[in-house]
């Protein structure tokens, strides 16, 4: 027997953390045992600062810091242990720091280099549409990246250092010349207005007694750059500037600060421009030898401006950054008279390093960028639109060089490399990976190599797409949908520990709310976006949409369900009450467009009035039928005016549900049940105005079917014949799926549920345009925004390769086929229920729970069945299969359990 002990010791989910934010930290670890209560500490160099003793048996729900405030820029020690019966457990240790806490801990000045603004180019939806855009080259419209420098002393003795620095823009730091972190594209994108995240480094190992210097090169990033569908710049700004302080702690006890001021010096350097979609252009002769050392003369550098002290936006970064994940070789390199075409083998965003021999100074050598070739295996760019160029520059100064752009990403798998003396060695190019760096806790293959893939597809878009925000696209937008991350949410929770990077993400969309309740369609939100759609008509002009602003309620509920974490409910719950208010003033006082001359009963009336049902939505985006035939921009628009009006109240109802149940959790019962009340108000007005008699509804698609099935909103008498209908519908698309983005992740477990599962196993094993396999079968490595983005005869359409929305599909096969499903909040309990007769021979996966990794493998056999469960301890678990429900006691944490035939079947 073991010795049983506390392990995975967290701080707000991180491992060792440097620079948290949070007031009241989050504790988290697990457990291997059976105990009466658990005991904690948070000590800081002093002493001890917190005990606590919970008194409860184990439980994996975070602790939270609940002793003196914490102070900025601290080192603090906590330890863990287990009261068991046999005695208390050894001591578990951990450590983590805090970052500038207050506003007040600022005593540095923003520095802003002197430089030409940025060029502010603005574009609409209808220059995109039209193929508008900029005649200027890019030399002309672009700029330079700014260098920064600073040197400072320190003295003998030093025994910690750590750098609080942030920008408007994107920076990279160096500290003697080397590297400060791993961070790639540092701060990350916020929503600027509000709150601009800082970063924290140890910076201790690299400075020394003496002279040392602080090297900053600062790009356009988010802040100034050319971002979004539009490919409109300085959306937040037009200058970039940083801020920094630097704590020198000392044995003898003394402190000392060095902070961002008039001291720094800036100048150009070899990045002749650096954009986060356009790319990155370096020129290797122009770049200041030993700039980030000592002693280098920068007397010929300009002072920098003082930009001000306003420390206001300042926020501590939380969750994970940006970092190179992986790295790819070249699976290919075609010659072609054009230049070397390279297959890495893998849609990804990030960037190309390229090593050349022998360049001669001056020699200019291009990588551009691409998801896919054309069906002849040509050179193809499926990303058009305006400043969507994907192409990388170096100028070579001769000899060999190493590159890899610093400021930049590309969503390709493909790269064109241009300007080469001698031909392209494999060996020498690699694609680098890059994204946000969540703890990757789950897993799913299974017998079938296509479905595996399809869960590998939807990986890697994840990675792509979980890059600083959760993104539609790393290519096109790269932009916060909020309907995207809400429809994907619980998928993306099953792969990675997204707790961190999605509540980060939460605090963008609540601070882009706006006053009347709206939540955006995207987060962050620039103000740009706000100018554009008070400009635009259509489509265009939505801030607010159904489905897209109810993320604020199904975000942060997916996370309580797979977390049981009530922080992330009780700081988006006032929010989410703000959202709520909005739809009820818009319900009464608005009527939709086709009532509005109509004499209204006063019944009717009454049910209108509480119906969110007007406005411009989204509706059930991308619904496949509604593409067919058409070019894209005319067709995006009607299944937005078909099924917008009958969305908009479904969500609003199941918001209000979420609500309730969140004000629940949070013991705020009245308000629980005023919103159940109202819930079920909407629901029977949306029944009455949209469900007639035999159970149809006004829009003959599958989408409104399967929401309104999912959310409740069909009277019970009439739900038998609502399914029919869904089964119908779908029999006459040939067995496919017809579902938009925001219905597409009930659609299997509709079916199922209504007792469907044949017609729910059909459409995950369907190969015909629209599923999910003809993509894999048209050898796709990611999610498609289109089905058909590569057509049956091999054509290609010029949309996006890595759009997780219908990747939403990979929840089902964790928690259907594999049989992982959460039973009550953070997997306190769990229903293993794996399909037997989906059609696999086998399938695993496994899910990283608060209480640690839960597994599930299962075979078929001659005789029937083996399934084999990891259970955490902590976790109470059951095996369900036709036939009956098997405990598995938590004495034991694996599980081999031998099934007979008869539980075997569909
Ligand atoms: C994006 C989507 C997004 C949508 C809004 C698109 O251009 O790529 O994923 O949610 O607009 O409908």
């Amino acid at each position: 027997m073991t010795t049983p002990r506390c392990a995975d010791l967290r701080v707000e989910y991180l491992t060792e953390p440097i620079g948290i934010g949070a007031a009241h930290p989050r504790f988290s670890w697990t457990v291997d045992h059976a105990s009466a209560g658990r005991e904690l500490e948070v000590a800081d160099a002093s002493g001890r600062l917190w005990h606590h003793v919970v008194s409860t048996g184990a439980s994996a729900a975070p602790v939270e810091y609940a002793g003196p405030p914490l102070r900025s820029n601290a080192a603090y020690r906590w330890r863990v242990r287990s009261l068991t019966a046999d005695g208390p457990t050894p001591w578990a240790e951990a450590t983590f720091t805090t970052a500038l806490l207050h506003e007040s801990d600022w005593s540095a000045s923003w520095v802003r280099p002197v430089q030409q603004p940025a060029l502010v180019e603005r574009w609409s939806i209808v220059d995109w549409i039209r193929g508008a855009g900029p005649e200027a080259s890019l030399e002309d419209r672009l700029r330079p990246v700014q260098l920064l420098r600073q040197s400072f002393r320190v003295s003998p003795g030093l025994v910690r250092a750590r750098l609080h620095a942030t920008a408007h823009g994107s920076y990279s730091a160096w500290a003697n010349g080397e590297r400060v972190g791993d961070e790639v594209l540092a701060p990350g994108f916020d929503s600027y207005e509000h709150r601009v995240s800082v970063q924290v480094y140890d910076v201790t190992a690299q400075l020394r007694a003496g002279e040392n210097v602080l090297g900053v090169a600062l790009a356009d990033g988010w802040w100034a750059g050319r971002i979004g569908l539009t490919g409109s710049s300085a959306q937040f700004g037009d200058t970039t500037e940083a801020i920094w302080q630097l704590h020198l702690d000392y044995a003898n006890g003394r402190s000392e600060i060095v902070v961002s001021g008039a001291d720094v010096r800036s100048a150009i350097g070899s990045w002749v421009y650096a954009e986060l979609f356009i790319g990155e252009k370096v020129d290797r002769r122009c770049e200041p030898p030993g700039w980030r050392v000592a002693g280098f003369d920068d007397s010929a550098w300009t002072p920098v401006e003082i930009a001000g002290a306003d420390a206001g936006t300042l926020v501590p970064f939380s969750g994970e950054p940006i970092r190179r994940v992986g790295e790819l070789p070249a699976i290919s390199v075609r010659e072609t008279a054009d230049g070397a075409i390279v297959d890495f083998g893998q849609v990804i965003a990030g960037r190309v390093r390229l090593r050349v021999r022998d360049t001669v100074p001056g020699q200019e050598i291009t990588i551009e960028h691409t998801e896919t070739l054309d069906a002849a295996g040509d050179w193809f760019d499926n990303i058009a639109g305006i400043n969507k160029e994907q192409t990388d520059v170096l100028v070579a100064a001769g000899g060999d060089e190493e590159w890899e752009p610093e400021f930049t990403f590309h969503g390709f798998r493909y790269a064109r490399v241009r300007g080469l003396i001698d031909v392209l060695v494999p060996a020498d190019i690699a694609a680098v990976v890059i994204s946000s760096d969540l703890d990757q806790t789950g897993g799913f293959t299974c017998s079938d190599a296509r479905l595996t893939r399809l869960h590998d597809n939807v990986v890697w878009s994840q990675r792509a797409n979980f890059l600083s925000i959760p993104t539609d696209c790393p290519q096109r937008e790269r932009a916060g949908w909020t309907g995207d991350a809400q429809v994907f949410a619980a998928a993306a929770s099953n792969n990675a520990r997204v707790l961190p990077f999605l509540g980060r993400w939460l605090d963008n969309v609540r601070a882009d709310q706006r006053d009347d309740g709206r939540v955006t369609i995207t987060s962050p939100y620039s103000p740009f976006d706000a100018e554009a759609a008070a400009a635009a008509e259509g489509i265009g002009s939505i801030v607010a949409a159904a489905g897209w602003s109810d993320a604020i309620a199904f975000v942060p509920w997916t996370l309580y369900e797979r977390y049981g974490d009530t922080r992330v409910l009780r700081d988006n719950y006032d929010a989410v009450l703000r959202w709520i208010d909005y739809q009820r003033l818009q319900a009464r006082a608005e009527l939709p467009n086709g009532l509005v001359a109509e004499e209204l009963s006063p019944e009717r009336l009454a049910a209108q009035r509480l119906l969110f049902n007007t406005g411009t939505h989204f509706g059930d985006w991308l619904t496949p039928s509604t593409m067919e035939g058409r070019p894209l921009h005319e067709a995006i628009g009607i299944a937005p005016s078909l099924t917008g009006e009958l969305v908009a109240p479904m969500f609003q109802a199941q918001t209000l549900t979420l609500a309730a149940r969140m004000a629940e959790v949070l013991g705020r019962g009245e308000e629980s049940g005023a919103l159940a009340v109202e819930a079920a108000q909407v629901r029977g007005a949306f029944a009455a105005e949209y469900v007639d008699e035999s159970g149809r509804l006004s829009v003959e698609l599958q989408g409104p079917y399967v929401i309104a099935l999912a959310f409740g909103m069909i009277p019970g008498d009439r739900v038998d014949a609502a399914v029919a209908e869904l089964v119908r519908l779908i029999h006459e698309r040939g067995d496919r799926l017809d579902t938009g983005f925001l219905s597409v992740p009930y659609l299997l477990d509709v079916l199922w549920d209504a007792g469907h599962r044949d017609l729910a196993r059909t459409l995950l094993w369907q190969d015909a345009a629209p599923s999910w396999l003809y993509e894999v079968d048209r050898g796709a490595t990611t999610i498609w925004e289109s089905w058909d983005a590569i057509g049956p005869d091999g054509g290609v359409r010029a949309v996006s390769l890595n759009h997780y929305a219908f990747g939403c599909v990979d929840d089902w096969l964790y928690r259907r086929v594999a049989g992982i499903q959460p039973a009550a909040p953070g997997f306190r309990s769990v229903a293993i229920a794996p399909d037997l007769a989906s059609g696999l021979a086998h399938a695993r996966a496994h899910v990283g729970t608060p209480a640690g990794r839960l597994a599930v493998e299962w075979w078929l056999d001659a005789d029937g069945a083996t399934v084999t469960v990891t259970v955490p301890y902590g976790v109470d678990a059951v095996l369900e299969v036709d036939g009956g429900t098997i405990p598995l006691p938590a004495e034991t944490s694996t599980h081999i359990l031998q099934l007979d035939r008869a539980v075997v079947r569909a």
